[in-house]
């Protein structure tokens, strides 16, 4: 219960939050007090001793950072004395930083710039001859140049806190001190989040794809949402003469607050590529060749309309990626079903989470369910910190901020994640045994088997969950088919008038959920399908090949027509009869959902180069091709009316709303009567059948087992396929 009390400062009188920091508390008064070492949510360092105040009745200035607010506090914030020993601290500050601002990558958008301005002495004291030091590059991602670097240990502590990498630490003593990499060489062997260069109030920390590349004059930003994982951070695009030259964390109003994870800040550059498809290919006497629109649009027209009358519209296979904006796949289930016909609709995705969302008791629980208010946190299976970044920061930030209670039941001890989480680790595969546990109290013993946790530890499991108020239970990709269901009946289970539930799943790529939500919840066709009924594919951004292996290559030789959308030239692609180039997020408008069921904007951050059109536009020449008018309206605003109109849970979403509220959630129908007896049948026998004898994993999954891995996107990003060593992929480096 937060207690307020009265405060003067400069002279008037306000209400704060007792304990709250000084700082903190002028902020949101609006009265400005100068600072480098704060940052929000970090621990106070009292470094840099900028945001000197005067407090009634103590002797000497006192730290606004570290001061907590108390009943008839009387502050100055700003006097003669005050002016004098801010003046002070940017003299010392400076006193061995280079003063060549034109030429370091910070200037324009430096704190240090600014403060000098604004706060410091026009002629500096300290005369005495700099003592320079070289830059170096801590990582493939990372520039540090020690000279700029302030000493405000923001970067280790967002680096201990936010990432859980504890990657940076100091070496040497006062003035001498150093910021360092965790290697013995004193680089980084770290996930390359760039966290701690988006805090560096300065020019030390730099990223390599952008430094030196931009002023921040020169540069415009959109606001959009990142195009990777589930979670669906807000990010800034920065453009300059039409590319991309950095991503950045919105501010601390989007549901990351200002975290973003390597994919999100290093892996937008794709959009640059030179290896983008630029215009429609068409395969003439084997070969795939440039052809004009009309040529292609009516080419893949003509052979769909042969193909559904010679073997039936169920012949063609529709499949969606689950990286499309909503309004791309919402167009998609229309094209398929109501253009073609055919009820084979579906997306390309790692798991099936069908089941889970069929049997949803529980609301799904956001970012900041999971960061506010004490809870308990149960994580079963997954990874975050490799696959679900957001997530992971999240987890810590309720542990550290709130004291939130983190259970983890892993397969696997896992990394990056807090050390006062209690942990219980399960045999591999037996994550469908640990639902049952917690789903039928008599099934402990046949539980204890297969997961190779003890009854007891299963009994304190449950205790805990009974002990909540509030709880959050985040499922991993582990949990399948009946364990599935059973996750989304937790909440039939669990949730009584005391306490609250909330289920989040790790699903794994940005729109996951909107393709569901839009309708592609068909069945995927198997590969021995194509060419057997399966005559004709009609793919939207997605590389099977890639995705489920070589079983896919030989099924799509067997396809009578095959038609891509796609960014790049993929090796799906190859077996096209038709492949049209497509924009990629940054280039159009629209919506994503993420795991939580929120749905975010994505916003044009810039053109298109090349003949490239958006994938609905696409959608919408084709149908016309062949003589169907669809029943989309025409532009990512307003279908998103249409969506708001005809899809359950989207009811009244505008963007406007989006605009307001940044997310906002969807209403998910729950389950009002879960088919108890049945579930618990189907769930017994998937535990019956687990593997009892698989070994247990010692070793926590290898740095980068997720962050790192190479996909159709990530590997036409220079900076990437670089660091990564990559070859192999059609890159030429960019002038
Ligand atoms: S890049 Fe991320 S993980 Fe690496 S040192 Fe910086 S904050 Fe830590
Ligand atoms: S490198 Fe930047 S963030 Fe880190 S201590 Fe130096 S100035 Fe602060
Ligand atoms: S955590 Fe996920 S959504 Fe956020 S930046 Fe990383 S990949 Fe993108
Ligand atoms: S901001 Fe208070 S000491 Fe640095």
């Amino acid at each position: 219960m937060t207690e307020w009390v009265n405060i003067t400062i400069d002279g008037k009188s306000y209400s704060a939050p007792r304990g709250r920091y000084l700082l903190e508390v002028c902020e949101e008064l609006g009265i400005y007090v100068p600072n480098f070492c704060y940052y929000y949510k970090l621990p106070p360092q009292a470094a840099c001793r900028m945001c000197l105040v005067r407090i009634e009745n103590i002797r000497k200035l006192q730290t606004a950072c570290t001061v907590r607010v108390q009943d008839g506090m009387v502050v100055t914030t700003n006097s003669d004395e005050i002016i004098q020993a801010r003046q002070g601290m940017v003299d010392f500050i400076l006193a061995n930083h280079p003063l060549d601002c034109p030429m370091c990558d910070k200037g324009g958008e430096c704190e240090l710039q600014y403060m000098s301005l604004t706060y410091g002495n026009l002629f500096g004291r300290y005369m005495e001859t700099k003592e320079h030091r070289d830059e170096y590059q801590l990582s493939p991602f990372i520039w540090l140049d020690p000279q700029r670097c302030i000493l405000c240990y923001r970067c280790i502590r967002v680096c201990d806190e936010w990432v859980g990498d504890h990657a940076l630490g100091v070496l040497g003593r006062g003035a001498h001190s150093e910021i360092i990499g965790n290697k013995r060489d004193g680089t980084l062997e770290c996930e390359n989040c760039g966290n701690c260069v988006e805090v560096c109030p300065v020019g030390a920390l730099t990223s390599a794809n952008f430094r030196f590349r931009a002023r921040p004059w020169d540069i415009e930003d959109t606001i959009t949402t990142c195009t990777y994982c589930a979670d669906g951070c807000q990010l800034k695009l920065s453009v300059r003469d039409g590319k991309v030259v950095r991503a950045w964390a919105k501010d601390m109003t989007g549901i990351n607050m200002e975290f973003l994870c390597l994919k999100g800040r290093y892996g937008n550059e794709f959009v640059n590529s030179p290896d983008r498809m630029h215009a429609p290919l068409v395969r003439r006497d084997g070969r795939l060749e440039p052809a004009s629109w009309d040529e292609a649009i009516g080419l893949v027209a003509s052979r769909l309309k042969e193909i559904t009358a010679t073997h039936g519209a169920e012949s063609i296979a529709c499949l969606g990626s689950p990286r499309l904006t909503n309004e791309v796949l919402y167009v998609l289930n229309k094209f398929a079903r109501d253009v073609i016909g055919t009820p084979w609709i579906s997306h390309i995705a790692e798991h099936d989470w069908r089941p889970f969302f069929n049997m949803l008791t529980a609301p799904l629980a956001t970012q900041n369910d999971i960061r506010s208010g004490k809870k308990t946190l149960l994580l079963i299976g997954g990874n975050p910190p490799e696959y679900n970044p957001l997530t992971a920061y999240s987890l810590r930030y309720a542990v550290r901020e709130n004291g939130s209670r983190l259970i983890i039941v892993n397969a696997r001890p896992l990394g990056r994640l807090p050390e006062e989480s209690e942990f219980f680790h399960i045999r591999p595969g037996s994550e469908p045994a640990l639902l049952l546990a917690l789903l039928d109290e008599s099934s402990l013993n046949a539980v204890a088997d297969v997961t190779n946790l003890s009854v007891e530890q299963l009994g304190a499991l449950r205790r805990a969950l009974e002990e909540s108020e509030d709880l959050v239970v985040v499922i991993g990709p582990e949990v399948s088919g009946a364990a599935l269901e059973a996750a989304g009946a937790l909440g039939a289970r669990w949730a009584t008038e005391r306490r609250r539930v909330r289920l989040l799943p790790l699903m794994r790529f940005n729109n996951s959920l909107g393709a569901l939500d839009m309708g592609l919840t068909g069945d995927l066709p198997a590969p021995e399908d194509i060419g057997a009924h399966i005559k004709a594919l009609y793919l939207v951004g997605v590389d099977p090949i890639r995705t489920y292996g070589d079983r896919w290559r030989e099924a799509l030789a067997r396809a009578e027509f095959i038609v891509v959308h796609e960014l790049f030239m993929t090796e799906t692609a190859e077996y096209a009869h038709v492949v049209l180039p497509a924009m990629s997020f940054a280039e159009i408008d629209g919506t994503f959902t993420n795991n939580a069921g929120q749905v975010q904007r994505v916003r044009r951050a810039l053109e298109s180069g090349g003949e490239r059109r958006p994938d609905w536009v696409i959608l919408r020449l084709v149908a016309k091709g062949m003589g169907v008018e669809m029943d989309v309206r025409g532009s990512a605003m307003a279908m998103l009316k249409d969506m708001a109109e005809r899809v359950p849970g989207y009811e009244g979403i505008t963007y406007e709303q989006i605009d307001a509220e940044g997310a906002v959630q969807t209403h998910r129908a729950l389950v009002k009567e879960v088919p108890w007896d049945d579930l618990l049948d189907r769930l017994k026998a998937q535990v019956a059948a687990l593997d009892r004898d698989r070994d247990m994993i010692t070793e926590p999954p290898a740095l980068g087992a997720g962050l790192f891995e190479r996909g159709t996107l990530i590997e036409h990003v220079p900076l990437m396929a670089r660091a990564f060593g990559w070859n192999g992929s059609r890159l030429k480096d960019e002038p």
